[in-house]
This record gives C-alpha cells, sequence and structure tokens, in this order.
C-alpha cells in the first residue's frame, strides 16, 4: 500500500546577499523530488551535507510545503486532509539528530509522552503508564527511566528515549534523519540494529537519512542519492551499493564510514 508520495515537490529558498529586499538569489533545495513511501518498504536517502535530505524530510512530515508539487497521504493531497491532517500526523513521527533539541528538557520521559498517548487514544492513566513501560524496555532502557529528564541520559539513551517517543504514537512511516551521527560509533550500530529490530516487528516504515551509504543500504530496501537538491540515483540498496551508475553516488561509497 502507498502511504506516502511527494509528486514533483520543489522547495525554493531565498539567499539574501546584500541588506536589501530582493537583492536574494533564490536556489532550489528540492528540485523536482518524486518519491513514494510503500507499507514495509524502508526507505534510504543518502547524498553530501546541503543536498536537500532533510528538506525532503520536513515536506514529508509537512514541517515545510513544496513550492510547487504535492504531498500525497494515502493518495489524498496533504493540505486537503481536512479530519484526516491529525491521523497523518500521528501517523508519521520524525526521529532527529540530536536528541537533546527535539526533547523538551523540563519535562520527564513520561510526561513528554503522555499528552501524545492521551489526544490519540481513550486509555485511562494507568494503561498510558504501562504502554510507556512497555515501550522502554522495547528500546533497551529501564521502566524507571520514565520519571527522568533529558539531560539524566547519555546521549545513546537519550536517542532510544525519542525512538520510544516517536513509537508511542503507533506510528506508520518513521522518519530518522541522521539518528546516530551525533553517537559513538560503538553505540551506532546498536541504535541502528534497534531501528530496524523495531520497524519489522511493528510494521513501520523507515525512512532513513544519511551520509553513509552503508548505513542506509543495513536498513533499506530503497535508495535514493541526493545532489544539490536533486534525485541523481534510486533503485534498490543492493543496485546502488554494488553496483552503481552515477560518479557522484561512487564518490559517496568511497567515503563510507562501514564498509
Ligand atoms: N530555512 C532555510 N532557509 C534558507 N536555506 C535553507 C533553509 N533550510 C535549509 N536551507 C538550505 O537548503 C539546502 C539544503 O539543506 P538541507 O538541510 O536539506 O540539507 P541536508 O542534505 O539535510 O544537509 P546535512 O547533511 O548537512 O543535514 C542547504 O543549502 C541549506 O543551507
Ligand atoms: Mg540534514
Amino acid at each position: 500500500m502507498k502511504l506516502l508520495e511527494l509528486i514533483n515537490a520543489t522547495k525554493i529558498y531565498t539567499a539574501f546577499e546584500g541588506l536589501f529586499a530582493g537583492s536574494g538569489t533564490s536556489f532550489k533545495a528540492a528540485d523536482d523530488i518524486s518519491i513514494t513511501l510503500e507499507q514495509g518498504k524502508n526507505l534510504g536517502i543518502v547524498g553530501e551535507s546541503g543536498s536537500g535530505k532533510t528538506t525532503v524530510a520536513k515536506i514529508i512530515c509537512d514541517i515545510i510545503q513544496p513550492d510547487s508539487g504535492e504531498a500525497l497521504y494515502k493518495g489524498r493531497n496533504i493540505k486537503a486532509l481536512g479530519k484526516g491532517y491529525a491521523e497523518y500526523r500521528k501517523n508519521v513521527q520524525m526521529i532527529f539528530q540530536d536528541p537533546y533539541t527535539s526533547l523538551n528538557p523540563k519535562l520527564t520521559v513520561f510526561s513528554a509522552m503522555y499528552d501524545g498517548i492521551a489526544a490519540h487514544s481513550s486509555l485511562t492513566k494507568t494503561e498510558i503508564r504501562e504502554k510507556c513501560e512497555t515501550l522502554m524496555e522495547m528500546v533497551g532502557l529501564e521502566k524507571e527511566h520514565l520519571d527522568r529528564f533529558p539531560h539524566e541520559f547519555s546521549g545513546g539513551q537519550r536517542q532510544r528515549v525519542s525512538i520510544a517517543r516517536a513509537l508511542s504514537l503507533d506510528p506508520e512511516i518513521i522518519i530518522a534523519d541522521e539518528p546516530v551521527s551525533s553517537l559513538d560509533v560503538s553505540v551506532q550500530a546498536q541504535i541502528l540494529n534497534l531501528l530496524k529490530k523495531l520497524s519489522k516487528e511493528n510494521n513501520i516504515t523507515l525512512v532513513l537519512i544519511s551520509h553513509d551509504l552503508a548505513v542506509v543500504s543495513f536498513l533499506c530496501d530503497e535508495v535514493i542519492v541526493m545532489h544539490k537538491g536533486k534525485i541523481v540515483e534510486r533503485g534498490t540498496a543492493e543496485q546502488v551499493i554494488h553496483s552503481p551508475r552515477e560518479e557522484y553516488t561512487k564518490k559517496l561509497l568511497e567515503a563510507c564510514v562501514y564498509r
């Protein structure tokens, strides 16, 4: 089933070079992007810094809107979902590179998860607590950790917390934007394994963004390669890793950390 589609999505930013209005030059951070997210098929997005990966992720999550082209959720334009919009937002969750900036420092893990679950379910407070305890175990943390604040965790643990929070809404899609690049190499593999396991077990479609083609091929069925806002190559992870067609993809492969 097609969960989400971008059709010829383009996002234009204006870089202001001077102080005066009108002196900006426009450029396309995402240029004519078409992708389909199918249920159960993980998609990898790779490309060097500034190639437009996060821009595409933000369009998928409706954090930003394309200047032209369309974003469809289950065949309907996101802008025209009406009452279905809340369901779309629940079903598409994002995990960021640095979990510290995405977790509210003033809220315990439990309070951070509570409101979202309460808004999207009819569970009682006790049931929500039980659900959160289960989620903590799923991501390899202790249930007592629910009462801690974000600063009371290590970097790897914090990323586990943000994965638990994303899972707490039972999403269909999780977009993980460089989820391990702020972590020690030894912890990176643990988090990637966790994402792989959880996406399979919970039938979640993963969109994984990384500089590193090898990381993406470990988790994803299909891969797109971005360069200067455009998709320059796409294929199965196998194809892109073992027989890249584009020179740019070959260069990215040479720069992989895990090989
Ligand atoms: N709000 C914004 N205003 C203006 N330009 C922006 C804005 N957000 C991103 N850009 C520019 O758009 C381009 C693509 O940015 P994007 O964040 O999508 O790249 P990326 O591939 O995610 O890079 P990285 O790997 O460093 O995270 C970059 O040149 C960036 O400077
Ligand atoms: Mg980015």
